[in-house]
């Protein structure tokens, strides 16, 4: 029997693959611009890490991780996502003696034990950004900044609705949980069996349940947004005049409490208007650092799926825009002519390495090679065979108006020649 691939992965080749060398290409350079240096952090790390720094009480580590037992008798879990690997570098190597703030982006493979469903995943690919050693909103913006300049930049700004909300500091939510529990003890009853489970271990996360008989409970919920203290308040209405003056678009969603526990003051999410779903999360969490063992730190990050991404950027049928297209491919016949056209090839490459150059390979037929040459979308095809050689010349097929033109044999000629087609 053939052996498949696990449920919730993928392997990704051919046109898939263009799509995402295309983000990948715009993610560098966009980190490049905003002076943001990359991070790489093992795919697997202790267990304890994700229980301390994500919480143990989120679905994420209660219920999707993949943790395991080492030869060693370690219990370790692969990564389900990278913010509290990053934080565990930060403290690890002690790069609270660099320059702050640090600002780094990482991309790279998650695993989350999920139901599958559209854009939901086993192994998924996340992009993101944190940034250590600063408390200023000025951070949360620049956050915000970089993962919608991405969006813009692969087409999808159009797409995608950027909503915000404050979540508070520790005071204001010590205050806030005070109110929401008594708003809730006379409808609890009423709601789903994991909000129940919620009310006494996560009560935040209750505002963010999708079910009809819950949200008819909520209708009336005091949202924590509106029960910030002073300094959160000031915090909150400075970042949207930030992002107002960048003319970043975004509204304000009360509901937003985000699934991981380490969060506080500003969190957002990208959330798709076709699937309905988020691309990306972010937020802030000046408490991380010190709950795993390294000084007092303010942080923010955000992560933005991959493999979301890929699937909007699919229906918007971007491939015709990236598709690495031929050039010039080489259709050669014989042993001489194959000898040629490889020196003609590399020299083409050489000197004009903005070209895409192919060639054949595989002592096709003539009627193969045009084909093969047409499958790739080559704008010229280079004939060279016995009879061409002994002329000293070389046939050049424009694909497009099919007009066939025979040039001299040589690297000079032909670069002249694509240069003024
Ligand atoms: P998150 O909201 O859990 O945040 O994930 C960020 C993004 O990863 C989601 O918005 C979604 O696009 C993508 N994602 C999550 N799970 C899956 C899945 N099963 N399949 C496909 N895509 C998925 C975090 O992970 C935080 N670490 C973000 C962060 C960074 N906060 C501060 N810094």
């Amino acid at each position: 029997m053939n052996i498949s691939k696990q449920k919730g992965t993928k392997d990704i080749y051919s046109d898939d693959i263009l799509i995402w060398q295309f983000i990948e290409e715009n993610i560098r350079k966009i980190a490049k611009k905003f002076n943001v240096g990359e991070i790489r952090t093992p795919v697997f790390e202790a267990t304890e890490l994700y229980m301390r720094g994500v919480g143990d009480e989120t679905d994420i580590v209660s219920k999707e991780m993949y943790t395991f037992l080492d030869k060693g008798d370690r219990s370790i879990t692969l990564r389900p996502e990278l913010t509290a690997g990053v934080v565990r570098s930060y403290i690890e190597n002690g790069m609270n003696s660099l320059p702050q703030p640090l600002k780094l982006w990482y991309i790279g493979n998650m695993y989350r034990y999920e139901k599958m469903q559209k854009g939901r995943y086993r192994e998924f690919a996340q992009f993101g950004t944190e940034i250590f050693g600063s408390a200023s909103y000025l951070a949360d913006a620049e956050t915000i900044l970089v993962s919608s300049t991405l969006l813009k930049e692969i087409g999808l700004s159009d797409d995608i609705v950027l909503s915000i909300n404050s979540i508070g500091c520790s005071e204001c939510r010590k205050k806030y949980i005070g109110i929401l529990r008594e708003y809730l003890k006379p409808r609890i009853d009423n709601m789903c069996d994991s909000c129940k489970v919620r009310y006494n271990k996560n009560i935040l996360r209750i505002i963010d349940c999708k079910e009809e008989k819950c949200n008819h409970e909520l209708k009336d919920a005091p949202y924590i947004t509106d029960n910030l203290c002073d300094d959160c308040k000031e915090d909150f209405s400075n970042l949207q005049n930030v992002l107002t003056n960048l003319k970043v678009e975004y509204v304000i969603d009360k509901k937003i409490v985000r699934g991981l526990d380490y969060y506080n003051k500003t969190v957002y999410e990208y959330i798709s208007k076709d699937l309905g779903i988020a691309v990306g999360g972010g937020g802030r969490y000046d408490g991380l650092v010190s709950t795993l063992g390294g000084p007092n730190t303010p942080a923010v990050g955000f992560a933005l799926g991959m493999d979301r991404l890929v699937l909007l950027l699919k229906e918007k049928n971007i491939l015709e825009k990236i598709k690495n297209n031929v050039d010039i491919y080489f259709a050669l016949f014989g042993d001489t002519a194959h000898l040629i056209g490889n020196n003609l090839m590399q020299t083409l490459r050489n000197e004009k390495n903005i070209y895409v150059i192919d060639g054949d390979i595989s002592n096709k037929s003539p009627k193969a090679q045009l084909k093969y040459a047409s499958s790739k979308n080559a704008k010229f095809v280079c004939i060279i065979g016995q009879d061409e050689i002994d002329k000293n010349i070389c046939i050049i097929k424009n694909m497009e108006t099919g007009i066939q033109e025979n040039i001299n044999l040589n690297s000079e000629n032909i670069i002249k020649y694509i240069d003024n087609n």
